[in-house]
């Protein structure tokens, strides 16, 4: 087991009408005038917006808006939001929306507290030395961006897709009322789901001895999430799936799936931001299209640990090597995807990426990531190049 630190300072307000907080929370936080950061509709739609701005009224609470963040958020909306925070005073930045509405809320707290460049924090360039508060009402249980330290956001000039992590910007609360998702469309409920599963995937394939009580949490969370998922295809509507999709968003990504290991290989991930950042493609569909075949590409420098996901989490059982436990496992994964209506290849994606195309997205990754992606086995460019060519 390795050395660790857990860090969740996100108060979390779970469960029916738990909005209603929001106003009390942000002046309990230390808030005093609030940019109310949305996307493109749902929220305004829903009614969820109007709640939310009662809330913030009834609290005395003085607030300026910036809607229309957009899926992969943008930069160019990072940098209107702290112009106008800062020239509206903005001490406090309320997401209520998806994970692109948060990450581009914890953009904006970056720019709140800096004079320099932002974008140098998402090159790697700088590090943050702060963050303005945020408090997250989350409507999608996906990115698990409510409890996450990170962002992640898209410079439109070159199309880049680029994260930045830092403890600062971890909300000081999260709002979660899993009714507000019974409006997604049943495609991003799946979508959703496939990037919560990913993001323990990620962090259960490592290389080292791991801990027990870590895979165990990891295994289970897993196998709700998928056992959920397929309750959400059929019932749209039902409370509990909804509520136990939305508790484990937050479980998968908070870092408590990646207690006392090496932290995970994540290359999956690496490739799927060049994706949705050159073609704008769904994160969790992204993922979907692309995991089986980096999993082929991979599983050989690890079975018995592909062997054990294959046990442990996808059911399969027999005898049989750690290899040809590992493709089972695989093809059961590819399984799940296709039973919840998401994408197992980039036509089912519907991106058709040419040659020179795949090689820009390994350039990239592998610029971004200052050399090799993922510890499974670590990639090159022509490993990442074969990857999408197999996903194809
Ligand atoms: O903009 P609106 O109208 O709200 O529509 C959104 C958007 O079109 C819609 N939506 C959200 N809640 C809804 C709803 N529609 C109806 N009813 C509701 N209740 O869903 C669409 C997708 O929203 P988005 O915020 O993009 O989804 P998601 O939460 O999947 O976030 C994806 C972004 O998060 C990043 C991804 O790369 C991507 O940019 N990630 C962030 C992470 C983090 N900060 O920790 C980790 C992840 O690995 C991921 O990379
Ligand atoms: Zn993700």
């Amino acid at each position: 087991m390795q050395n660790f630190i857990f860090n969740t300072p996100t108060r979390v307000l779970f469960g029916k009408n738990a909005e209603e907080n929001v106003g009390g929370l942000v002046r309990e936080f230390g808030g005093h005038c609030v940019l109310l950061h949305y996307g493109g509709g749902s929220a305004e739609r829903s009614g969820l917006l109007a709640r939310i701005r009662q809330s913030l009224t009834g609290e005395g609470l003085r607030f300026v808006e910036l809607g229309g963040v957009v899926p992969n958020p943008r930069l160019s909306l990072v940098h209107e939001g702290i112009a106008l925070g800062r020239r509206e005073g903005v001490d406090f930045v309320l997401a209520v929306g998806g994970g692109s509405v948060i990450d581009s809320a914890k953009a904006i707290g970056y720019g709140l507290v800096d004079d320099g460049e932002l974008w140098d924090f998402y090159e790697k360039k700088r590090k943050a030395s702060g963050c303005a508060p945020i408090g997250a009402v989350p409507t999608i249980a996906a990115a698990g961006s409510e409890m996450s330290a990170s962002s992640v956001i898209t410079k439109e000039e070159g199309w880049v897709k680029r994260g930045y992590s830092s403890e600062y910007a971890r909300p000081r609360f999260a709002v979660m009322n899993p009714d507000l998702t019974l409006t997604l469309p049943s495609w991003q409920t799946a979508s959703g789901c496939v990037d919560i599963l990913m993001h323990t995937m990620e962090r259960y394939f490592h290389r080292n001895d791991g801990m027990e009580l870590t895979d165990g949490i990891a295994e289970t969370l897993l196998r709700t999430v998928m056992k959920h998922a397929l309750v959400l295809r059929d019932e749209p509507s039902n409370y509990e799936s909804r509520a136990e999709i939305m508790w484990a968003g937050s479980l998968s990504h908070n870092g408590l799936t990646g207690c006392g290991t090496d932290g995970g290989d994540w290359a999956c991930h690496k490739l799927e931001h060049e994706l949705s950042g050159l073609f704008d493609v769904s994160h969790g569909a992204g993922l979907a299209a692309i995991w089986g075949s980096w999993a082929r590409y991979v599983y050989r420098f690890d079975a018995a640990r592909f062997a054990r996901f294959a046990h442990k989490v996808m059911g399969v059982s027999g005898a049989g090597t750690h290899e040809e436990m590992a493709e089972k496992g695989i093809a059961a994964m590819e399984n799940f995807f296709r039973a919840i209506r998401m994408p197992v290849s980039l036509t089912e994606l519907g991106v058709h990426p040419a040659e020179d195309q795949m090689r820009e997205m390994a350039e990239k990754c592998c610029l971004a990531v200052g050399g090799k992606a993922g510890v499974i086995r670590p990639l090159a460019v022509e490993d990442m190049v074969e990857i999408y060519r197999m996903a194809l």
